[in-house]
Order: C-alpha cells, then sequence, then structure tokens
C-alpha cells in the first residue's frame, strides 16, 4: 500500500484529486493521504472537510495535513504536486497586467505564463528538495503550472531527481477525440505528438488495431474544432473553455496536417484573443466566483454539518490519469504517457537540450522516450522561438536578470516589440516583489 502527499493542500483541485484516489483504491491501493501547503488557513478549510470524508468512506486511511515539512515528506512513496504560488489574486494581476498593454492575458502563455513562471520555480524546487530529504525513494508527480517553464528549470536544476513533468489538457482533448471516433477512452488509440507543453501537435493517431484515425478526427476539426466533442472529465465546461475548443477550428486550419493543443490559440491569434478578452474580468475572476467559491462553500458546510452525506463533491475523472501514472511507477505497468521531458534527439531535428512534450512509455525505472523523427519548418519554428522564451525565463530565474527576462518577454511570439515587453515587465516586477528573485 502507498503513502501519497498532495502539495497544494488548499487548492481547489484537491477535494476531487481526493474523492478520485479513493475510487481507485482497487489498483492504487492506499495506506497514508498527506495534505501539504504553505497557506495553513487555506488548506485547513479543504483539509477538515476531506478529513470527514475520507473517514466516512475511507476510515482505514490514515489521514493528516501539515505546513510541516518533514511531517509532509516522511515516509511516503509519491508526491502529487499542483502548488500556485500567489495563488488567484497573482494569477489576476498576470492575467490583467499584460491586457493593459494590448497583450494577452494568460496564466500559462506569454507575459502572464513567464511571470507565473518566476514565482513557481522556487516553490517546485523546494518541494522537490524536501521529498528527496524525507523520502528519497518516492517520486514527484507534477503537474504544477506553468509546467513548460517549471520543467525547464527541474531540469536545469535538479536534472537527476525522481520527477515526472505532465500535463492535463492532452489528455483531455484525446479523449475528446476518442469521442469523435466512436472510441469510449483514449486508452484506445496510440498517438504520435510533439511539441512543448501547451505547445504541441498530433501527428499520427491509431486506434488498438491499428487503424488510422486522423482522417475521421481531421473531418471533425475542420468542422467544429473540439467543440461539440464530449470527454470523461468535468473541469472544462465554463463558457470560456468552450470558446476555447470552438476557437480550434481556426487554429486547425493553419496546418491542416496535425491536430493542435488548443494552447496554440494564444500564439497564433493573439489578436483575436485580446478582442475577445474583457480586461476588468478573466479566467481568474471567473474560477475565483465559480470554482473558488464552490470548493470553499462546500467543505465549509461539510466542515459544519459535521457529516459529508449530500456534498457536491465529484471524484475528479478529469485528474486518473495521475493514478495510472503512479500504477506506472509503482506496477511497473509500462504505460504510455505524454511527459515533459529532455528532446535528447527524440524530435531530431530540435534543440536537444529543449523539455518536449512526447509520448513515453512509464515503469518503476521511469520513463523511455519514444522518438517522433523530423518535425515540419512550421511547428519547428514556432518551438525554437517558445522554447527560447522558456529558457531565458529559467536563466533570468537562476541569474537574476532583468536583461534575460526582457529578452523572453520579447521573444515571445504575443508580445509586439521590446517596448511593450518593457513596460508590462516593468509592471510585473512590481507587482511580483514578494515573490521573484531580485533582478
Ligand atoms: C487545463 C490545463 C491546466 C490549467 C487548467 C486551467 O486543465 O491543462 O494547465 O491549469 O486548464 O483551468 P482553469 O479552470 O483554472 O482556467
Amino acid at each position: 500500500k502507498y503513502a501519497v502527499t498532495v502539495a497544494g493542500g488548499g487548492s481547489t483541485f484537491t477535494p476531487g484529486i481526493a474523492l478520485m484516489l479513493l475510487e481507485h483504491m482497487d489498483r492504487f491501493p492506499i495506506r497514508k493521504i498527506m495534505f501539504y501547503d504553505n497557506d495553513a488557513e487555506r488548506q485547513e478549510v479543504v483539509a477538515q472537510a476531506c478529513r470527514i470524508y475520507l473517514k466516512e468512506h475511507a476510515p482505514e486511511i490514515e489521514f493528516g495535513y501539515t505546513t510541516d515539512p518533514e511531517t509532509a515528506f516522511t515516509d511516503i512513496d509519491f508526491v502529487l504536486a499542483h502548488i500556485r504560488v500567489g495563488k488567484y489574486a497573482m494569477r489576476e494581476l498576470d492575467e490583467k497586467i499584460p491586457l493593459k498593454y494590448g497583450v494577452l492575458g494568460q496564466e500559462t502563455c506569454g507575459p502572464g505564463g513567464i511571470a507565473y513562471g518566476m514565482r513557481s520555480i522556487g516553490g517546485v524546487i523546494e518541494i522537490l528538495d524536501y521529498m528527496e530529504q524525507y523520502s528519497p525513494n518516492a517520486w514527484m508527480l507534477n503537474y504544477s503550472n506553468p509546467a513548460a517553464i517549471v520543467a525547464e528549470a527541474t531540469r536545469r536544476l535538479r536534472p537527476d531527481s525522481k520527477i515526472l513533468n505532465i500535463c492535463d489538457m492532452p489528455i483531455d482533448l484525446e479523449e475528446k477525440m476518442a469521442d469523435m471516433c466512436g472510441l469510449s477512452s483514449r486508452k484506445e488509440m496510440q498517438v504520435g505528438y510533439y511539441g512543448l507543453n501547451h505547445f504541441g501537435w498530433w501527428h499520427k493517431i491509431y486506434d488498438n488495431n491499428g487503424n488510422d484515425l486522423m482522417p475521421q478526427i481531421k473531418e471533425h476539426m475542420k468542422a467544429n474544432g473540439f467543440a461539440d466533442a464530449l470527454s470523461d472529465t468535468n473541469q472544462h465546461v465554463d463558457e470560456s473553455w468552450v470558446h476555447t475548443f470552438q476557437k480550434a477550428r481556426d487554429v486547425y486550419a493553419v496546418d491542416p496536417e496535425t491536430i493542435p493543443n488548443t494552447y496554440l490559440k494564444y500564439y497564433l491569434f493573439p489578436d483575436y484573443v485580446v478582442e475577445t478578452s474583457d480586461p476588468e474580468y478573466t479566467r481568474a475572476n471567473e474560477v475565483m466566483d465559480g470554482r473558488e467559491k464552490f470548493v470553499f462553500g462546500e467543505c465549509r458546510r461539510i466542515v459544519e454539518n459535521g457529516t459529508s452525506k449530500g456534498c457536491a463533491f465529484e471524484a475528479d475523472a478529469h485528474a486518473t490519469y495521475i493514478v495510472d501514472l503512479a500504477c506506472a511507477i509503482a506496477e511497473n505497468t509500462q504505460e504510455r504517457f505524454l511527459l515533459i521531458v529532455p528532446n535528447e534527439g527524440a524530435v531530431e531535428n530540435f534543440d536537444r537540450t529543449a523539455m518536449v512534450e512526447i509520448p513515453c512509455i512509464v515503469g518503476c525505472n521511469g520513463y523511455e522516450k519514444i522518438c517522433q523523427g523530423a518535425i515540419p519548418q512550421f511547428q519547428k519554428g514556432l518551438m525554437e522561438q517558445q522554447v527560447s522564451v522558456e529558457k531565458l525565463t529559467v536563466e533570468a530565474w537562476i541569474e537574476g536578470s532583468y536583461q534575460k527576462l526582457w529578452q523572453a518577454l520579447t521573444l515571445s511570439k504575443t508580445v509586439p516589440s521590446a517596448r511593450i515587453a518593457k513596460l508590462i515587465l516593468d509592471d510585473l516586477i512590481e507587482a511580483n516583489k514578494d515573490f521573484w528573485p531580485e533582478l
């Protein structure tokens, strides 16, 4: 039986993940769940509700929550990390500051993603170090954002650590593609995929009998993008997400040979994204008014009632990939996942030192990469620009370099000039002074 620490115990996603873990106990048996957060107050609410839920549904599991690293990371097998340094208040600024200058505001793309990256690097490295200090054999399954920048930081700073960087967006989109083909799950497909995190393309999709599913998926993308396909997730249902799934039709049209990750919208149609954004009310506001209120309201209700009976929490189906990944390591299942890993030739004509998102086979000793061959000029050009943004951001963090961060912003395809980049940067520095290293 396994012991798991959830880093980001006060996250709005934590209850859904805890319930999801319980649902999969038959294949991933758990003896202990620990929550860890550096915000005691926020975690308290979520953890107290989860304690009640666990006591009622799985009393055999030892449960605890703490802000003390030694307690959190001692005697564990896995760390599930989904931290948000600066919380939603800072996400709001990441989104709104660029919009002031007519540049898109998004938590992982463009200036907002760079700002968030500069906050996240230290937090993720700190957790990794705690895990290695107190449970040297444990694995960290990291899906903290912005995953591309965080992954590059772990490659640079902790290259030998037992960490797997993974993102849920390709999983969600693969579920939608499976639905387009009448399959019940993405597990009935084998894919070829290359890119950076939130910046990738599918170039091959087969069913488990080797039949090519691309023609069917392309037909669907041409007409609807990802809009009317279902997935088994219950996360991306808000209007702004539906909008993104629709817009994928235009993103697809730019290169109809491949199927794009939805986030390419931000790089290929930044003008459209700015035009359709409300600079006074961004996704952070939507989340704070929606998910945040719902989750904390529900937690308080459970605590007041002293029971989880009738609570509206659901197991986060969207997050079952985390159990799949933990099982792959724990049980050596050799399952395929899209991971964010050092390229080292897997994408033949691309920077060997880049952190790329590609299919890998995962087992008890970690992952093996599946080569994706050479990629077309269009994708290569976009990826070279974007990977440079990510690398410069990490270098800026390591060296405390204003110049490199300015270069990172200037290189971002979402920013029109070095002048605008500087204006945004100076505002971001001011807003992030409690979080960034001094530049
Ligand atoms: C997807 C992405 C995540 C991102 C999330 C944002 O799941 O893969 O990287 O964090 O969307 O969702 P939200 O509902 O917070 O806007």
